[in-house]
């Protein structure tokens, strides 16, 4: 796809990755339509696009907010492409993630990306053209101890994304579903970033996954890893788990170490 003209709808898109690939998009010449919460990060990023962006203050965590995202960002005209960036991580043991987070968690990383989705889809069907992409995760195909909620999300994202593309297969709207492995952003604060470091966990610039995301949507591409051995430690797992959780296995404990106090 080239992206010149485009009409991209970002969520995240202030966010340590939805920057990157908005000011990469701006050069590429898309008309970038920037939903993220309200605030400092939002207003920047639009200062950053010299005002060339159209901002869409959204918390997904409200009911109902995919649905009002879509309206909104439609009342501004034709939607080519969504990227469904947002997302929230927890690092924590199963046991101690609380029933409120638990639903934050599906709301924002998995309810409003598809209630986003379906209410884009039928001007994108009824046209013939559209993309719809999905940010996943490497945790979207190996699932990782104490990343239990946000595994299962991610692996949800990917199972959303492979479903819609056969459903919407011959319409002219396609799906790409993208995986990044560990990003040096806000989201991995804390005990997990700490936990990373520890495990000598290979970890991409924010900026070279941004760069990806772009060349993933300009190849039309349907399913991206980003890193290797990543791409082919999900193929593994795939194939043979028991495998992979023999090779997990020292490290899951060490994981469980760092999350037991979050
Ligand atoms: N970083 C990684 O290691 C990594 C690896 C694989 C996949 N990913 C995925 O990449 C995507 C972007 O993550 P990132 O690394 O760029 O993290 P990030 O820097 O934390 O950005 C996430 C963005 O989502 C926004 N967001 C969170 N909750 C929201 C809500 N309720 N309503 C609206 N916006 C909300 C955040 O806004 P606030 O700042 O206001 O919270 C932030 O702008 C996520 O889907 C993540 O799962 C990240």
């Amino acid at each position: 796809m080239n992206l010149r003209g485009k009409r991209i709808l970002v969520t995240g898109a202030a966010g340590g990755i939805g920057r990157l690939v908005c000011l990469r998009l701006a050069g590429q010449g898309a008309e970038l339509l920037l939903a993220d919460r309200p605030g400092d990060a939002l207003d920047t990023l639009l200062g950053e696009l010299g005002g060339q962006a159209v901002a869409l203050p959204t918390n997904l965590l409200e009911d109902g907010a995919g649905e009002r995202l879509a309206a909104d960002a439609q009342a501004t005209g034709q939607i080519d492409v969504v990227i469904n960036l947002a997302g929230i991580m927890s690092f924590r043991l199963f046991q101690n993630e609380s029933a409120d987070n638990l639903q934050r968690m599906w709301q924002v990383n998995v309810i409003a990306p598809m209630q986003l989705t379906r209410a884009l889809l039928p001007a994108m069907v009824a046209r013939g053209s559209g993309r719809i992409v999905n940010i996943g995760s490497i945790f979207g195909s190996i699932a990782f101890a104490c990343f239990t909620t946000y595994s299962a999300n991610k692996f949800a994202v990917r199972g959303f994304s492979e479903a819609l593309r056969r459903e919407l297969e011959g319409s002219g709207v396609d799906v790409t579903y993208i995986a990044p492995r560990y990003t040096k952003t806000p989201i991995n604060a804390g005990a997990a970033a700490r936990m990373s470091e520890a495990l000598k966990m290979n970890m991409d610039e924010p900026d070279v996954v941004a760069a990806n995301i772009l060349r993933a949507i300009e190849k039309d591409a349907k399913d991206y890893y980003i890193g290797f051995p990543e791409c082919l430690f999900v193929r593994i797992n795939a194939i043979l788990p028991r495998l992979v959780d023999g090779v997990m296995r020292k490290q899951n404990a060490q994981i469980r170490e760092f999350a037991r106090n979050e």
